[in-house]
């Protein structure tokens, strides 16, 4: 993906969502199009608005943080509208079913995009197929009980009960630090089955987060199959100075060169999950300072079997 276009189209939108601890409730419309380009002819075109609601972050209530919606929510948001196929959503919609997941969603912009764009495919779908579609879900996922109030609203803002039965849209608790335990998966239904793509911005950022995060995946994701394609795990991270170290445990935690196996693996898996890509992307920030950029890591992770 280039990175200039990238870049380019994640400053715009980061503008519209940085600063909003201040700045008290609002709501606002995040607008994706994307433009026909001759050097890409392929590119699919979209055009849909997203509708946010943002709560402002309570400094007395630290689990409030997701309430918010962060830079690396809106890149790769923008990131998946420009390529849909390599963020795991088929270039045609067939009977396959597609479950789609996201961890730590907060204000759920990542979910709602990706529930934008099945949106649009299956516009363009004949009657007939409509009929034998598979089940198209995305579960967008947190744990704080405000948190997934406010996603709950944010779901039901922008896709109303007359949406396609074809696709289902749904927010689900998820705390990544108690979901090893089976009586915790057990309650939740629309996780009980595995997941084709997982998708998680800015959910690094505490000494334990990576590790949990391996665990939930290794439940949540899907194993390949030479039929499927390739399960995988988006995570985008925002590089803040001031968590290096938690950041790190990602590179730690999904290492490809792990000599020994995890012990607390589940015995029927065949495979280890790794880094399969990483990329470096570099946005303005929203000082509106030309000069200041933020940099944001992008982890491809998947099996490796
Ligand atoms: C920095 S916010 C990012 C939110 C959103 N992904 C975005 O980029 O706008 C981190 C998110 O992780 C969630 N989170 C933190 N710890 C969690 C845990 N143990 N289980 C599930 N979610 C958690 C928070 O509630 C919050 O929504």
């Amino acid at each position: 993906m280039p990175q200039e276009t990238l870049l380019n189209s994640a400053a715009a939108l980061l503008a519209v969502c940085a600063g909003t601890a201040a700045a008290g409730i609002i709501t606002r419309t995040f607008i994706f199009e994307t433009e026909a380009k001759d050097d890409n002819p392929a590119l699919p075109l979209f055009s849909f608005s997203i509708y946010l609601t943002d709560v402002p972050l309570d400094n007395h209530d630290y689990g409030s943080v997701g309430a918010q919606t962060w830079g690396g929510a809106c890149i790769l948001a923008e990131m998946i509208v420009e390529a849909p196929t390599a963020f795991g959503i088929p270039e045609i919609i067939t009977s396959m079913p597609l479950r789609c997941l996201e961890l730590g969603a907060g204000t759920g912009l990542v979910s709602l995009t990706v529930g934008k764009i099945i949106q649009s495919k299956l516009a363009t779908v004949t009657p007939k197929l409509l009929g034998e579609l598979g089940r198209l879900e995305v579960v967008a996922t947190d744990y704080y009980p405000s948190v997934l109030a406010n996603l709950d609203t944010n779901i039901k803002a922008n896709f109303s009960s007359s949406t396609s039965n074809a696709i289902c849209i749904e927010s689900q608790a998820l705390d990544w630090s108690q979901f090893s335990s089976p009586e915790y998966l057990s309650q939740a239904i629309s996780l009980q089955l595995p997941f084709d793509v997982v998708y998680g911005a800015d959910i690094i950022y505490e000494d334990q987060h990576a590790e949990w995060i391996k665990l939930c995946l290794w439940k949540l994701l899907k194993k390949p199959t030479h039929m499927q394609r390739e399960p995988t795990f988006h995570l985008i991270i925002p590089l803040r100075q001031t968590h290096q170290a938690e950041s790190n445990t990602i590179e730690r935690v999904f290492c490809r060169e792990k000599s020994e196996p995890d012990i607390r693996r589940p015995k029927h898996d065949g495979g280890e999950l790794i880094i399969k890509h990483r990329e470096t992307i570099l946005c303005d920030a929203e000082t509106g300072n030309d000069n200041e950029r933020v940099e944001y890591l992008y982890y491809r992770i998947g099996w490796d079997i």
